[in-house]
């Protein structure tokens, strides 16, 4: 999560609301589908295409920053995408998220 603007990113705002605690939810722009995911209270959006084979993350648990993916287990640090557990071995898109008032909004490039 960033508090510093990026006028390089186009930043929508997010429209569905924080998932409870340690879980996630899916919503699209345009043809893009995101996973907006409750880590410990901080939202983090990432693409919900698993490194792994590709299949959608949602239904995933989270602990700390670490999203489990419901098909096969494996694991991915929600701040950067980074691998953290097979068979999860490349790293996943994540985009920042900041709020502006009461709203999440996450910036996706141009
Ligand atoms: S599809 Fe996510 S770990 Fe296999």
């Amino acid at each position: 999560m960033s508090d510093r603007p990026d006028e390089s990113l186009r930043w929508i705002e997010i429209p569905i609301a924080l998932p409870p605690l340690g879980q996630t939810d899916v919503f699209a722009v345009g043809e893009l589908e995101l996973l907006l995911c409750n880590a410990e209270g901080t939202p983090y959006v990432v693409r919900d295409e698993c490194p792994h084979v590709k299949a959608s993350m949602k239904g995933g648990l989270i602990r700390g920053t670490i999203l489990e993916c419901p098909l096969h287990g494996g694991l991915m640090d929600l701040r950067d995408g980074s691998p953290r557990g097979l068979p999860i071995r490349r790293p996943g898109t994540c985009f920042p998220v900041r709020a502006e008032g009461d709203r999440w909004h996450v910036g996706l490039p141009d």
